[in-house]
């Protein structure tokens, strides 16, 4: 007699899969041969920078890399961490104590819930979001509370629109900027508002800031560790996918409050063996570098990011030029919903992008592009978009 098999409530409760329907589109659309143009996925196409390859390679002959490596990572890599904040932020850490390292960001984000969220609390989630801050509360038993990103608040979360009752239980609050999937950016006096409304409620502060060196024009976006009293209330987690074009090596860290990094350590240890150490030999490479190679990518996500916002100006269709991150958050034309306006996009134009309620409810309105291809294909996107019927 066959298993009978039933998943865990916590994965039959999970939302419907919205991107399930692009990739069926999308399928569909390779199958009868059409020419894609994939702007749906934030995932860099320009490779790790050599010298980082090259440290792996080195390292990887080394069998004291073969072991079990330590699930909060190699001192010396918790150390590049520290130095890379330093430099970069002007933020002093304890790479004993406020480091801890991470097989990609997204991996601590959500055990953090594992580490700090019970049953029934409530956290404090931006809609839209990247989904794992809302998935790790719902996995974990907590109750997530959403709170939205609209244009007139710069796509910023209103703190005070939050009954008291709900900041009052409230165990965390998720933040990101610069933004995914808004590419809004947010400056020191938010941050102050933010630790202000920590210290009121007593609320667990999580910074996500995949994407501060992601920023054009000259602008660093800042890390929330900057601001006075960010330490005593929060955890930022950063990653080295984006910066250093290293999605695929899953290699990260969260740094700050050490009793929010070593909680966060606690549940990982006892998850997790870490990261291949060769792995994180290359990643102290890549922070060593620091700017040396970023700056490259950093311009040739400038160029694109010009070429495909004055592409879709051109063409009638509104959104902000970004500061930092490498989407475009694009208004639905009226008289469509973002997976309608997408479904579109696609089957005529075969342009890929991501319907905005894919991220949130308050995500709808808006569809997200990438400049994760080259600017010989972006060009033409918005001759592509041009001719179809809206
Ligand atoms: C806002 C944000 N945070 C975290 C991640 C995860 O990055 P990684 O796990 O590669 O460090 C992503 C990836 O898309 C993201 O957009």
């Amino acid at each position: 007699m066959a298993l009978r098999i039933t998943k865990a409530r916590r994965i039959n409760e999970l939302p419907p899969y919205l991107f399930a329907e692009i990739d069926r589109r999308k399928r569909a659309a390779l199958a009868r041969g059409a020419d894609l143009i994939d702007l749906g996925i934030g995932d860099p196409d320009i490779p790790t920078p050599s010298s980082i390859v090259e440290r792996l390679l080195e390292s990887a002959t080394k069998p004291v890399n073969h072991r079990y490596p330590n699930s909060l990572g190699m001192p010396e890599f918790r150390e590049a961490v520290a130095s890379w904040y330093k430099h970069r932020f002007d933020v002093t850490l304890d790479p004993a104590k406020e480091v801890v390292s991470l097989i990609g960001s997204k991996e601590g984000i959500g055990n953090m819930a594992v580490a700090f969220v019970d049953p029934g609390d409530i956290v404090l989630v931006s809609s839209p979001c990247y989904p794992v801050y809302h998935i790790g509360t719902a996995f974990n038993g907590g109750k997530n509370y959403f709170l939205p990103l609209k244009k007139e608040n710069h796509f910023l979360p209103d703190l005070d629109s939050i009954p008291s009752d709900i900041a009052k239980q409230a165990k965390i609050l998720w933040i990101n900027y610069p933004n995914n999937p808004t590419a809004a950016v947010a400056d020191r006096d938010f941050f102050r508002r933010v630790i202000d409304f920590a210290n009121r409620y007593n609320v667990i502060v999580c910074h996500d800031a995949a994407y501060t060196e992601m920023g054009y024009d000259g602008y660093r976006p800042m890390s929330f560790l900057e601001v006075d009293g960010a330490r005593e209330v929060g955890i930022e987690f950063h990653s080295l996918s984006r910066t250093f074009n290293m999605t695929g090596w899953r290699i990260g860290m969260a740094v700050g409050n050490s009793e929010l990094v070593g909680g966060l350590a606690q549940a990982k240890s006892n998850l997790d063996s870490g990261i291949f150490q060769s792995i994180q030999e290359a990643g102290i490479e890549a922070l060593k570098l620091g700017d040396r190679i970023v700056e490259p990518s950093r311009k040739i996500y400038q160029e694109r990011r010009d070429i495909l916002v004055e592409g879709l100006h051109a063409i009638g269709l509104e959104c902000e030029k970004p500061r930092a991150t490498f989407y475009v958050w694009v208004t639905v034309p009226q008289g469509l919903s973002s997976a309608q306006f997408t479904a579109k996009l696609l089957d005529e134009a075969s342009v890929v992008t991501t319907p905005g309620i894919g991220f949130g409810e308050a995500g709808e309105g808006y569809v997200r592009f990438t400049v994760c291809v080259d600017k010989t294909r972006l060009k033409e996107v918005a001759e592509r978009i041009q001719r179809v019927k809206l």
